[in-house]
């Protein structure tokens, strides 16, 4: 709205006149009788028009006009002028002006043009006004699509938080923003790596007393879980201190805070709603992390327990076969190292652990006297030993492991090229956990020896890996082998 007016004439008279117009419709106004004092003035004190004549001694008016828009830009003008032939409509609107008006004129047609450069402003205003709130609105869902595609994907909670930091200062205009979230598992706030957040007040005293706010309104909003936006003016100290609060919750459980500072502008309602906004997908993001700390934990409850099962089945079972006693875990052992060096997932690196500790299960069904036999083995013996595999596998099968175990204990006796046993599978038929199994149960069994023959050693087993590397054996999985045994020296 136009509330104050600066009249520019040398012409005593035409001030008044206008002057009187305008005061009698509820405008305040000034007046200037020279270019030079209206531009001072300008300086001087807020005013939304200027009226101003054309010709006038020193400056003329339209470069008056030219140079105040250069630093006020948003100022409205009306020039009027008693020499219309002088200057056409288009040059003097062209230079800046809202309108122009020429002497000698009505009051009603000079408070027309006043009328319509009002409705003008208020509609650029408002277009302004939609402009800024969709533009922010935007931005708003481009970074709520940002945090939701990062929240599917692996990312850490330090990245998710740098993001919702990132975001949430873009939004707001903030020059600080903080956030903290709960562990579960630590069962307090855990202030994440939030790279960006510099802060380069050049006064470290100044930085240090709006930290000294932040972290006292921190603690109230941990307190009361409600937000806490404040615009105090400025202190003794010239600071002004700005803040806006966030306590990220779910059912009233204090998830996180989303804290936010030092504003170029005003806090207002709408940034309460888009710090809002981002606090939910926040305490979601939190929520599905404490789910997966919570899931997590348990797998690793029941994989100990899992584990401490199998081994303890293992265990009793070499009791009725001492010469292989600890085979199967030096297997599991070697089979893990091999599936890390390879640089298998995690699972991988489990499932062959198990499946070591198991892989000759299948061997309780086979007479305890063949077991331990120390002279040859007839053929009748070897073939029931070989059913072992599948043995085993029956066993398995109808335990639900959450990786191909059962699968891998009944292939660990294939082979590459298709001459192992049960079932003369190769190639990439035959399971990678088998295929690493394989590898390391030939490792170990020939380093340690079995009844039926004496143990050859490591230098033995290393041999028989690089002769057979790519016939029986998978090449990966035997260079991964060698490595392990022959750079690190590792004995099985
Ligand atoms: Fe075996």
């Amino acid at each position: 709205m136009v509330k104050r007016i600066l009249i520019v004439d040398d012409e005593e008279r035409y001030c008044d006149v206008v002057r009187q117009i305008l005061s009698s419709r509820g405008y305040e106004t000034e007046t200037a009788a020279a270019p030079a004092d209206a531009l001072r003035m300008l300086h001087e004190r807020p005013f939304e028009m200027v009226v101003s004549d054309i010709r006038m001694k020193g400056k003329d008016g339209i470069q008056m006009m030219r140079e105040a828009l250069e630093e006020f830009p948003e100022l409205d003008f009306i020039i009027m002028t008693g020499y219309a032939s002088e200057y056409s409509y288009t040059d003097i609107v062209e230079a800046g002006a809202g309108d122009f008006i020429i002497k000698p004129f009505s009051a009603r047609e000079l408070e027309a043009k006043i009328g319509r450069i009002e409705r003008e402003r208020r509609m650029q205003g408002s277009l302004i006004e939609t402009n800024r709130y969709l533009l922010r609105e935007i931005s708003l869902n481009m970074a709520i699509a940002e945090l939701a595609k990062a929240m599917v994907l692996p990312v850490s909670m330090d990245e998710l938080s740098a993001l919702v930091v990132k975001h949430a200062r873009q939004l707001t205009d903030s020059g600080i923003a903080y956030v903290d979230y709960i562990s579960l598992e630590k069962k307090c706030l855990i202030s994440p790596d939030l790279r960006g957040n510099q802060w380069d007040d050049p006064d470290p005293s100044i930085r240090e007393a709006v930290l000294e706010r932040l972290c006292r309104l921190w603690n109230r909003v941990s307190e009361d879980r409600k937000p806490v936006m404040t615009n105090l003016r400025r202190d003794e100290n010239e600071l002004r201190f700005r803040f806006l609060i966030t306590p990220v919750t779910a059912e009233d459980v204090l998830l996180g805070i989303l804290a936010l500072g030092t504003s170029r502008r005003d806090y207002d309602e709408k940034d309460l709603v888009f710090a809002g906004r981002l606090a939910s997908l926040y305490g979601i993001a939190i929520q599905r992390r404490s789910a997966d700390e919570r899931l997590n934990h348990t797998l690793r409850q029941l994989l100990g327990a899992f584990e401490e099962t199998v081994d303890a089945l293992s265990s009793a079972f070499e009791i009725r076969d001492p010469y292989t006693a600890g085979h199967q875990k030096r297997v599991a052992d070697l089979a893990s190292r091999i599936a890390t060096e390879m640089g298998c997932p995690g699972e991988v690196v489990d499932a062959v652990r198990l499946a070591g500790l198991v892989h000759d299960i299948g061997k309780i069904a086979i007479p305890a006297e063949i077991l331990t036999k120390i002279t040859l083995l007839k053929d009748v013996e070897m073939s029931l030993i070989r059913q072992h595999p599948t043995a085993g596998y029956d066993i398995l099968k109808g335990v639900k492991f959450p990786w191909p175990v059962a699968q891998a204990v009944l292939q660990h006796h294939e082979r590459m090229d298709g001459t192992g046993y049960p079932r003369g599978l190769s190639g990439k038929d035959i399971l990678l956990e088998a295929r690493i199994l394989a590898v390391a149960d030939v490792a170990e069994a020939m380093s340690s020896g079995r009844p039926y023959r004496d143990a050859v050693g490591t230098d033995g087993a290393i041999e028989e890996l690089y002769r057979n590397r790519n016939t029986l054996y998978d090449p990966d999985v035997t260079d991964a082998c060698l490595k392990i045994l022959v750079e690190q020296g590792f004995k099985p």
